[in-house]
């Protein structure tokens, strides 16, 4: 039996894999990490402490018994472009904790990367596998940085380190922060809670995006998958659904009405600088992954889960 520690638990991903890996192993095999304090809606085994704090991690590790880490902190992009010098910190010295721990106990390891992992020089339209990674984001550094360290853990400690580009993620159970893909997020929001949004991307603004039950599916799928299937350890290309701002407000509005109106802000650079669509063929062709979700599916799902969680 896996015991597993999730860093970053209380996150908008953590907070859902969390429930996705007691199901699998048990509530008393789930240790979440996290700065801040355990949300009373979560059930878990919960230690509080900064991804920089190598010896409290050290000591977790110890304590439970750890071997297999879903090492989540992170500083997303448009956060990261407020505090360039601690978004570096975060992200890099919190994943080389990690994965100097991996070597020390022998630990397997997930780490998500992220479309932003690209830049403007990247080619944006069904973006290949193998490509310029140029990003011009602190948070695209990081993660460009970092896709390189996992590989280099891998060849030079064989760290099972396994990895991937996730799109901009949409869920309802916990808001994510700092990002840039957040309006996806917030549209859903403002229509249920019967507000109008003001977008901070314009209109025709594409990027590729995925629901949080697809994206939980493929962490568990990477991670279970035979190591001889995993042939790329920097991270995998992952997609599901491209679409505009404007096609996802128009989405929404088949069912409730939302009037959003375009201002777009710094973001809109951040934006501008990813790619549209993916090219995942890799991850489907060496361990299955496919998406379940399309734009129609994910709306009906998201607007039925907020209007229980707002109340509406
Ligand atoms: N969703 C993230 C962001 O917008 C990208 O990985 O920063």
């Amino acid at each position: 039996m896996s015991k597993i520690l999730i860093t970053g638990a209380f996150g908008q991903i953590g907070s859902e894999l969390i429930v996705a890996l007691q199901a699998k192993h048990g509530q008393e095999n789930v240790v979440a990490f996290d700065m801040a304090p355990k949300p009373a809606s979560l059930e878990v085994i919960a230690e509080q402490g900064s991804i920089v704090d190598l010896a409290k991690l050290k000591e977790i590790v110890v304590k439970y018994n750890i071997d297999t880490v879903y090492h989540l902190v992170s500083i997303l992009s448009a956060r990261g472009e407020q505090d360039p010098n601690l978004t570096w910190q975060v992200n890099m010295d919190g994943l080389r904790n990690i994965l100097n721990l991996a070597v020390e106990f022998k630990l397997k390891v997930f780490w998500p990367s992220s479309i932003a992992a690209f830049g403007p020089t990247t080619p944006r339209d069904l973006t290949p596998q193998h490509t310029v990674l140029e990003p011009t984001t602190m948070y695209g550094v990081t993660k460009a940085a970092g896709e390189d360290l996992c590989h280099y853990y891998f060849l030079k400690f064989g760290v099972d380190v396994r990895s991937m580009r996730f799109p901009g993620l949409i869920s309802w159970k916990t808001e994510p922060g700092g990002g840039t893909t957040d309006y996806a997020v917030a549209m859903f929001y403002e229509a249920v809670k019967g507000d109008d949004y003001t977008c901070f991307v314009h209109k025709d603004t594409i990027l590729p995006m995925m629901y949080m039950d697809d994206a939980i599916k493929a962490m568990l799928m990477l991670m279970e998958a035979p190591a001889e299937k995993i042939a790329i350890r920097t991270s995998y290309n992952l997609t599901a659904i491209s679409f505009s701002a404007e096609e996802l407000a128009e989405e929404i509005n088949k069912h409730l009405p939302l009037a959003v109106k375009y201002e777009p802000d710094f973001r809109q650079r951040i934006a501008d600088s990813w790619p549209q669509s993916i090219d995942d063929s890799p991850a489907r062709a060496d361990w299955g992954w496919h998406h379940e979700f399309d734009l129609p599916k994910m709306a009906v799902e998201m607007i039925a889960k907020l209007k229980i969680k707002l109340g509406r």
